[in-house]
């Protein structure tokens, strides 16, 4: 669809933000719903600006990624209770120009996971005390998970594990010992970019699970997942969380089920294109 007067804005607010993938997710899923909407990349340096701007111009939704995500809360009307709970907005939603804030990347993640098996009752070890693990860690609690957290600094973890009512420890070998469970979930960014052969656990610990999920999606196959892999455990990468936080953007949004299939296709597409460019 050709944008015309009618045409609605949406758009991900961040610093830097032209890595971004959903641009692609999200026009992909407009373009397939048949809706007279655009979703934009914003590189916002200046926030309180850029929500001044974003109501004055009726702006329908927007993303919000990093370093935005626990600053815009201040800026918004109302923001919801997990979100709160989090300390994290990554979704706005323009209701009759009142912005409202919630986190998609605790369900996101759940649903992610959901894809290898059912989250109630497991024994989930959350690697990470970072604010993606906020956000993981609320999603999995609220999904009925019993979840512990490891994480390099003991305080942080003891931190987050305590508000959810999860256990904590910290991430090195002898802190893991008796620590075990259903399903292992890194969020810290160990194996990422730069460093793609550091994994945040020792191997061996990595056996005691049956599924292991990545939230780094650069690369695709960190090591983390590679070792799970070659234990027999199912594998769960970074792509799935990305998928499903914006599949719930796109229904906070708009109100309809997401073509999950078409945003899927778009994100694959996109990282196909990326991969290209950067071997050029
Ligand atoms: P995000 O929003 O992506 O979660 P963050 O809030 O900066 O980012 O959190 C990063 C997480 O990765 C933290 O849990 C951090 O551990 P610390 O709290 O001890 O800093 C973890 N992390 C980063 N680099 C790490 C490393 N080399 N080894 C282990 N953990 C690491």
């Amino acid at each position: 669809m050709i944008p015309d007067a009618f045409t609605e804005l949406y758009g991900i607010i961040g610093h830097p933000v032209r890595h971004s993938l959903s641009p692609a997710m999200h026009n992909a899923a407009f373009r397939s719903a048949g809706l007279n909407a655009v979703y934009l990349a914003f590189d916002v340096e200046d926030l309180a600006g850029a929500l001044e701007g974003a109501r004055a111009l009726g702006v329908k939704g927007m993303s919000v990624t990093i370093p935005h995500k626990e600053a815009v809360m201040a800026h918004l009307d109302e923001v919801d209770e997990t979100a709160r709970r989090i300390g994290a907005v990554n979704t706005v939603v323009n209701r009759d120009n009142r912005l409202f804030g919630l986190n998609t990347d605790a369900v996101g993640a759940v649903r992610a996971l959901e894809e290898a098996l059912p989250v109630t009752e497991k024994r989930i070890v959350v690697l990470g005390a970072g604010g993606s693990a906020r956000a993981v860690v609320a999603g999995l609690v609220s999904a009925g998970a019993s979840v512990h957290v490891a994480n390099r600094t003991v305080e942080k973890a003891r931190t987050l594990a305590s508000s959810w009512g999860a256990s904590w420890s910290g991430l090195d070998a002898e802190a893991l010992k008796g620590v075990s469970g259903d399903v292992l979930v890194n969020t810290t960014s160990v194996g990422m970019g730069p460093k793609p052969d550091a994994i945040p656990v020792p191997p061996e610990f990595v056996g005691r699970f049956q599924v292991v999920m990545d939230i780094v999606y650069a690369p695709l196959k960190t090591m983390l997942l590679a070792v799970a892999e070659e234990h027999g455990a199912a594998t769960v990468n970074g792509l799935r969380m990305l998928l499903h936080q914006a599949v719930a953007q796109f229904e906070s949004w708009t109100g309809k089920e997401a073509p999950k299939k078409v945003m899927e296709e778009a994100l694959t597409e996109a990282v196909g294109r990326r991969k290209a460019e950067g071997c050029k």
